[in-house]
C-alpha cells in the first residue's frame, strides 16, 4: 500500500477493542518513534510504555475518561525534558562520539552550539522546546503506525499536572506532553469507524511560489 493509502487509513481512534498488539509490532513502532529527528540530535524526552490495566485505569480519569486509555493494547506516555542541562549536553556528546568513533575534542562546535543556544533561554523555554521535539516523535509515531497497521489515538486531552505525579516526573526532572494509545479499532462501537477526512484544500493549504 502507498503512504497516502496508509495515511487515510489511520485516524484517532475513539473506541478500541482491547485487543494486544504483537510485540513484534510494538517494538518496530517503538524502533521508529526512536528514528524521529529532533533539534540537534537531543531526543529531550523519554517515553514510557504501559501496559499495566491498573495503572492505566489510574490514569484514565486524569484523560478526562476517555476509553481508549483502558481500551488500549498499550500506552505511551511522551514526557519531555523539563531543562537542557550542561549535564545532558555531555551525555549526548558521549553517545555521539561513542556512536561514531571520534575523539570529543572533535565535538567542541556541536556541543558549543547546542550549549549556546540554550544558554540564553530560560528554563520554561527549554521545557517548551523539549516539548517541541514531543510533537515530532508524535507525529512520526503515528505515520509508522499506519504503515505497521497499528491503530492509535494521540491524545492531548489529560491534566499533565495530574499525569506527572501519578508517574513521579518531576523527580526524573520531566513533565508529560502526550500520550498515544494502541490498539485495534472496536468498529461497532467507533463512532468515527467510517467518518470522511477533514482536511485543508490543497490549495489553501500550499501557496506555491
Ligand atoms: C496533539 C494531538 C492531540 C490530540 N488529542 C486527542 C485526544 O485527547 N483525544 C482524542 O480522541 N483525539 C485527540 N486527537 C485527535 C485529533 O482530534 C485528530 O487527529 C484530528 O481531529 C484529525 O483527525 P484524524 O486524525 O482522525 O484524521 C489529538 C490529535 C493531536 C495531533
Amino acid at each position: 500500500m502507498s503512504i497516502i493509502e496508509n495515511l487515510s487509513w489511520r485516524y484517532a481512534v475513539k473506541r478500541m477493542n482491547g485487543n494486544v498488539v504483537s510485540e513484534e509490532k510494538i517494538e518496530t513502532l517503538l524502533d521508529a518513534i526512536r528514528l524521529s529527528a529532533s533539534g540537534f540530535g537531543l531526543q529531550p524526552y523519554q517515553i514510557f510504555v504501559i501496559q499495566n490495566p491498573e495503572l492505566k485505569a489510574k490514569i484514565q480519569p486524569i484523560a478526562y475518561g476517555q476509553p481508549q486509555v483502558v481500551e488500549s493494547s498499550h500506552l505511551l506516555v511522551f514526557a519531555a525534558w523539563n531543562e537542557v542541562t550542561e549535564e545532558k549536553i555531555d551525555a549526548f556528546m558521549n553517545l555521539v562520539a561513542e556512536t561514531r568513533g571520534l575523539p570529543l575534542e572533535a565535538l567542541a562546535d556541536y556541543r558549543g552550539a547546542i550549549s549556546g543556544s540554550m544558554a540564553h533561554r530560560p528554563k520554561e523555554m527549554q521545557a517548551n522546546w523539549a516539548a517541541r521535539q514531543v510533537y515530532l516523535a508524535m507525529g512520526t509515531a503515528l505515520a509508522a503506525a499506519a504503515e505497521l497497521k497499528i491503530d492509535t489515538t494521540p491524545m492531548e486531552g489529560f491534566v499533565p499536572a495530574k499525569l506527572d505525579e501519578l508517574l513521579g516526573l518531576e523527580a526524573k526532572g520531566l513533565h508529560s506532553v502526550l500520550m498515544l494509545a494502541i490498539g485495534e479499532r472496536d468498529e461497532a462501537s467507533d463512532y468515527m469507524v467510517n467518518a470522511a477526512k477533514v482536511r485543508t484544500p490543497s490549495n489553501e493549504l500550499y501557496e506555491k511560489l
